[in-house]
């Protein structure tokens, strides 16, 4: 995990020539890129104070090829690091679903198919009232493993208020995504979550995001709806993505909407 952040920090410290030929900011079939705020940069009504280093890692031994050739120790250190944190996922997914009562292997069918990685790193912003460092979100996926530095800046609502997650040293944060919400009939819920900026320090951030396969169909787990009516219906993750971006993300209550089952009045 040091060793990650350190290649991570030594990624955004490079300069502009060692890592401008990764800027991209539109195109989708790009798997490794740099962009600022938003991939959405042109048409987002506020720009976010942050720069983002997305690229794939599955499979991990085909994405490699793809990652940042600089600094020189990148795809070495964060091969290894991938590598555990997806085995750390599957343990926690398996944890959860022993927690919630599913079978053991429940998460292995299409949950986890899919793997995204993000590298964030927010530099000092002169004015952290202006803006922020990423928006008020959910992430639309089952659960994201989020390694920080000691440098605080994400925030989790609580009862409508805001708390900082103190950075605990070698440790991840694990946030809940929409789908977890979902699978687990609204026992677990989907972490609205936000990182504000620092006046003096950078801060990078990895996130490493479990996804469910395209074709997967969410609905609230068997076991659960038993005793309880299901909160949700059947829907392809495919279909679920098309409308987290069509939709404003920034009001993350709303995204799940459209799957509610609603109660009938009689
Ligand atoms: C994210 C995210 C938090 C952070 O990447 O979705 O919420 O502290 N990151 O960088
Ligand atoms: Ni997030």
């Amino acid at each position: 995990m040091e060793d990650a952040m350190k290649v991570f920090k030594e990624f955004f410290e490079l300069p502009f020539e060692k890592k401008s030929h990764l800027y991209n900011t539109h195109d989708e079939n790009v798997k490794c890129k740099l962009y600022t705020s938003s991939s959405n940069y042109e048409n987002e009504e506020i720009h976010y104070w942050r720069d983002c280093l997305i690229h794939d890692c599955t499979p991990l031994k085909e994405s490699f090829d793809l990652w940042p050739q600089n600094p020189p120790r990148y795809r070495e250190v964060v091969g290894e690091y991938l590598s555990q944190v997806g085995k750390l996922g599957s343990r926690i997914l398996d944890l959860i679903s022993e927690g919630l009562g599913l079978e053991s292997d429940f998460f292995a069918h299409g949950y986890k198919e899919d793997f995204f990685f993000t590298v964030n790193h927010y530099p000092p912003c002169p004015d952290p009232s202006l803006t922020l460092g990423l928006p008020k979100h959910c992430d639309p996926n089952v659960i994201t493993l989020l390694l920080q530095d000691i440098v605080p800046g994400l925030q989790v609502c609580v009862d409508n208020e805001w708390q900082l997650v103190q950075p605990c040293p070698n440790a991840f944060v694990v946030n809940m995504g929409h789908q977890m919400q979902v699978i687990s009939n609204g026992k677990l819920k989907g972490a609205e979550h936000r990182v504000v900026t620092n006046a003096e320090k950078s801060r990078t951030t990895a996130s490493y995001f479990v996804v469910p396969s395209k074709d997967c169909i969410l609905e609230p787990a068997k076991a659960l709806t038993k005793k309880d009516l299901p909160l949700y219906k059947q829907f392809r993750y495919a279909e679920f993505m098309e409308t987290y971006k069509a939709l404003n993300t920034q009001e993350p209550e709303n995204l799940l909407e459209p799957y509610k089952i609603k109660k009938e009045v009689i």
